[in-house]
C-alpha cells in the first residue's frame, strides 16, 4: 500500500483549511456568481469546500472505472478475433488507461495525491463503475461494451465537458476524442455480428440480455433518488440530471440497436413521441447498490489484479521516482 494524503504545498495548503473552517458567505457569493457567468474554476482559485470534495469523490471515481474498465476487454486481447481487432483492441485498451492517467492528474489538482486514491480503491473506500463488475463471456461482451458503454460514457463526458472546473474538462474534452474512435470500432464490430451467421447473431443478443440492465444502471440512481445531483448541477459540475442522461443515450442508441434486428430484454421500453420521454422497466436498484458496494460478480477478482499490479509495480514506480538508486552498481 502507499502512504499520502494531501499533496498541497504550503500556501495552498494554508487556502484549503481556510476553506474548510467556514465557507466565507462573501467569497461563496463570488463563486458562485462565476459559475453563472459560465467561467472556468481553476485549482489556484477560492473554492468551497464542499465544491472540492465533491469534485474529488467525482473525478476519483471517474479515474478508478478507467483502469477498472480496461480489465474486461483486456482479458480479450489475445482471443480477439483476427488480427485487424486486436490492434484495435490494444489501443482501445491502452487509451482507457491513459483517460485514468488524465483524470488521476485532474483529481491530484484538488490536492488529493494519487497514492491516497489508489489506497481507497483498492481497500474498497471508493467506487467505480457499475459496468466494470461484471465478466466479458464472450466476443460479443466486448463488442457490446465497446459501442453501448462506451456511448453511454460519451453521453455523460460530452455534456460535463461543458461544465464548471477546468481540470477535469479539459480532460473530459480530450478523453471524448479517444471514446469516439471506441464507438466506431464498437459499432462496426456490433455490425459484423447483427449481420453475420445465425450462431453470431444469437451471441451478441444474449450479451445484449446480459448487459442491458447494467447499462441502464450506469447512469446512476432515478433523480429523486440521487444524493449529489442537486448541489453538483447547481454548481454545474454536472451538466445533466442522471434520467436526463439516461433518455438521451436511449433515444440515440436504441433506434441503432432495432435497425440491426436486435431485441431489447424490456417490453416496457418505448418512446412518447410528444414528450420525448422513454418509458422502461425500473432496473433493480436492490442489485445496482449492492454490486456498486462490492457484491457484484466480479468485484472481488476486479481489485485482486489491481493489487497484483501495484505490488508487481513498485520497483517500477521506485525506479522512476529515484533512477539513480536503480541503476546497477558498477563491476570493479
Ligand atoms: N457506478 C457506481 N457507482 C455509482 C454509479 C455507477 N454507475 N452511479 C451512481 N453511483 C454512486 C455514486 O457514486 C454515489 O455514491 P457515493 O455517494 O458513495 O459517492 C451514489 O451512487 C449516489 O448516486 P448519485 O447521487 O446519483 O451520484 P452522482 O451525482 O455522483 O452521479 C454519476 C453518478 C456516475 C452520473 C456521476 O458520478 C458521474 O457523472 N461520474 C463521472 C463519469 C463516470 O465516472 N463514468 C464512469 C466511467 S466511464
Amino acid at each position: 500500500m502507499y502512504g499520502g494524503g494531501y499533496i498541497f504545498d504550503e500556501p495552498n495548503k494554508r487556502q484549503l483549511k481556510e476553506e474548510q473552517l467556514h465557507d466565507d458567505p462573501v467569497k461563496l457569493a463570488e463563486f458562485e456568481a462565476r459559475i453563472a457567468r459560465g467561467e472556468k474554476i481553476e485549482p489556484g482559485d477560492w473554492m468551497p469546500s464542499e465544491y472540492r470534495r465533491q469534485l474529488i469523490r467525482l473525478i476519483e471515481q471517474h479515474a478508478h472505472s478507467e483502469i477498472i474498465g480496461a480489465l474486461p476487454e483486456g482479458t480479450w486481447i489475445t482471443r480477439a478475433p483476427g488480427f485487424k481487432r486486436k490492434l484495435a483492441l490494444i489501443a482501445k485498451v491502452q487509451d482507457e488507461i491513459g483517460h485514468g492517467q488524465l483524470l488521476y492528474n485532474a483529481a491530484e489538482t484538488l490536492g488529493k495525491s494519487r497514492e491516497a486514491m489508489i489506497n481507497d480503491l483498492l481497500s474498497g473506500k471508493s467506487k467505480y463503475s457499475n459496468v466494470f463488475n461484471y465478466p466479458a463471456e464472450t466476443w460479443a461482451d466486448v463488442t457490446v461494451i465497446g459501442f453501448l458503454i462506451d456511448a453511454a460514457a460519451i453521453v455523460n463526458q460530452v455534456a460535463n465537458a461543458k461544465g464548471s472546473y477546468g481540470p477535469y474538462c479539459r480532460a473530459l474534452e480530450r478523453i471524448c476524442y479517444e471514446e469516439s474512435f471506441h464507438l466506431k470500432q464498437g459499432h462496426d464490430a456490433f455490425i459484423e455480428l447483427a449481420t453475420g451467421t445465425p450462431a453470431q447473431k444469437q451471441m451478441l443478443q444474449d450479451a445484449l440480455n446480459r448487459w442491458w440492465q447494467p447499462i441502464m444502471h450506469f447512469f446512476g440512481p432515478p433523480d429523486k433518488a440521487s444524493v449529489h445531483s442537486q448541489k453538483l448541477m447547481e454548481w454545474k459540475v454536472k451538466m445533466a440530471s442522471n434520467d436526463d442522461m439516461r433518455n438521451q443515450f436511449l433515444d440515440m442508441y436504441v433506434p441503432k440497436i432495432r435497425e440491426l434486428g436486435m431485441t431489447l430484454p424490456d417490453p416496457e421500453l418505448k418512446k412518447d413521441e410528444t414528450t420525448g420521454k422513454w418509458s422502461y422497466t425500473d432496473p433493480d436498484w436492490d442489485l445496482f447498490k449492492k454490486v456498486i458496494n462490492g457484491g457484484g460478480p466480479c468485484n472481488a477478482e476486479r481489485l485482486q489484479v489491481r493489487q497484483w499490479a501495484e505490488e508487481h509495480g513498485r520497483w517500477v514506480r521506485k525506479a522512476l521516482m529515484n533512477p539513480n538508486a536503480a541503476k546497477v552498481a558498477p563491476v570493479a
